[in-house]
């Protein structure tokens, strides 16, 4: 009985063993047998017939020490001792001074070190040798040990081979495995006459279905159990993955997405988030203001308003935060630092409409980078404005929207700006620790009164950068951005 398995390399030498069945094979005998040139053939029909029981393989692992870089180049212009000896030996005066003018300061610093290990002494700037027979056999026998290399690590000596291991590039060592194959019990009882190669088919093709050869023809038989490869194409960035989860788990819950410029006024930016005029952050240091366009015109009406609500409180009962107003303050353009600048627009242009929008977007801050900053980086914005819209709720949805991410445990405490009240920070936990993911919080008076909105506005906005870390397990923000391929093709799908 003939094993179907066995594929036509594995028929090929089973045969060729057949005909001496006690026989241990080495691979040249199999090469020479089978009449293969490529040793991988050998090697593979070898480990085919050994993994269905008719073989096998016994696998001997021989050290090689060849020689180094450093070790061909001592081969082919002298060993440096032993060119530093015949200096010593054929020089009137072997001085120090002598030394220094006959070799290279390269050779000449290290070469002292190695005539003092062999026995020169140095007495008031002249070299002596009490026992110069002792050095030139050592020096020989060094020789001699470099130029029988390559050699078995077994057959060489091991003293000088320790030595040489002590110096740079001169001896390297080279594994190689020798293989030898002999017929299990079962192997010899196979039939030599039934091993026939057939002609097997790896792949079906079209043209083959097509003909009629198909009804006749020997499949060879594929495990698709066996590990491989695993085949590298084309994917999305980790950073794009992760903003395409969260814009589907907004879709989801009920939300339309906002894309807008980053190139903004401080006026929408700030002014109408009630940000004070001389509030730090808006101080060149942490905002990117433009030379073009410096400055951004807009409706009188609009700045009047704002005007108003900083300087008095206008008509909501907020005192303002007193002081002047500059509208050409207002008028300057920046990059955005934070998403909010357009989902404020956004209600500006929508007031009585109720709604539930997000955005996913670039904002920028003059940050030093670090481990934890980038300049440029992305928040995961968003409002609900709706009749009866409360703080319960706005929890409510950030820890839903973290709990689909994967993250359950969510807390928030107080914090503070400009342009809510109450105002909190988000935590969520990860591995045992409360790390804080952004703000939020219901838009102030002074903040909706003017835009004519009637209804509470609940808004958040998040680091996505933050929450990347935390899905990829990263302690530095700017692997997401180093292009490290490797690193690419290795995370996650998300
Ligand atoms: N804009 C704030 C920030 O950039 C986050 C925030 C958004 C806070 C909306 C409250 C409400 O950090």
């Amino acid at each position: 009985m003939v094993d179907d398995n066995l594929v036509n390399t594995e028929r090929r030498m089973l045969k060729a063993m057949l005909a001496d069945s006690s026989k241990v094979w080495s691979l040249s005998d199999i090469l020479t047998a089978c009449d293969w040139q490529d040793q991988a053939i050998a090697v593979g029909a070898g480990l085919g017939i050994a993994e269905k029981g008719y073989a096998e393989v016994s696998e001997t692992v021989t050290t090689e020490v060849k020689l180094g870089a450093q070790g061909q180049l001592a081969l082919s212009e002298g060993l440096l001792e032993a060119r530093l000896w015949d200096w010593f030996k054929s020089t009137s005066e072997p001085s120090m001074a002598n030394l220094q003018e006959s070799f290279e300061r390269h050779e000449a610093g290290p070469g002292i070190g190695l005539l003092k290990k062999l026995g020169v002494t140095m007495d008031g700037g002249s070299f002596n040798c009490a026992n110069e027979s002792d050095v030139t056999e050592t020096i020989s026998a060094r020789q001699g040990f470099l130029s029988k290399l390559p050699a078995v690590i077994s057959e060489v000596d091991d003293d000088l081979l320790n030595h040489f291991k002590n110096r740079r590039n001169f001896v390297e060592f080279v594994d190689t495995t020798t293989r030898t194959w002999m017929l299990t019990a079962e192997g010899a009882q196979l039939d030599s006459s039934s091993l026939i190669e057939t002609t097997m088919i790896n792949e079906i093709t079209p043209e083959l279905l097509q003909s009629e050869a198909w009804k006749d023809a020997d499949y060879r038989r594929f495990d698709v159990t066996l590990e491989s490869a695993t085949p590298r194409t084309g994917r999305s960035h980790p950073m794009q993955s992760l903003i395409e989860r969260i814009r589907h788990i907004f879709l989801e819950m009920g939300f339309s997405e906002i894309v807008e410029d980053y190139v903004q006024t401080a006026g929408w930016n700030m002014d109408a988030l009630f940000i004070p005029q001389d509030h730090p952050a808006r101080e060149m240091q942490d905002t990117f203001y433009l030379d073009n366009p410096q400055t951004i015109p807009l409706p009188e009406d609009v700045m009047e308003k704002w005007s108003d609500i900083h300087r008095t409180g206008g008509d909501t009962g907020s005192t303002g935060w007193g002081g002047e107003f500059s509208k050409e303050t207002s008028q300057k353009g920046l990059l955005r630092t934070h998403t909010t600048v357009n989902t404020i627009q956004y209600l500006a242009d929508n007031p009585n409409q109720p709604c539930r929008m997000f955005a996913v977007d670039r904002v920028f801050r003059k940050e030093a980078i670090d481990r934890t900053h980038l300049p440029e980086f992305h928040q995961i914005e968003g409002i609900i404005m709706e009749e009866g819209a409360n703080l319960q709720m706005l929890v409510t949805t950030l820890k839903t929207f973290y709990a689909k991410m994967g993250y359950p445990e969510v807390r928030v405490r107080p914090a503070y700006f400009p342009y809510t009240e109450p105002s909190l920070e988000i935590e969520v936990k990860w591995r045992g620790k409360w790390l804080e993911l952004g703000g939020a919080g219901i838009f102030r008076p002074e903040v909706t009164e003017p835009l004519g909105i009637k209804h509470p506005v609940l808004a958040w906005g998040m680091g996505l950068e933050r929450l990347a870390m935390l899905v990829l397990g990263l302690d530095d923000i700017r692997q997401l951005y180093i292009s490290d391929l490797e690193w690419l093709r290795n995370q996650p799908l998300i």
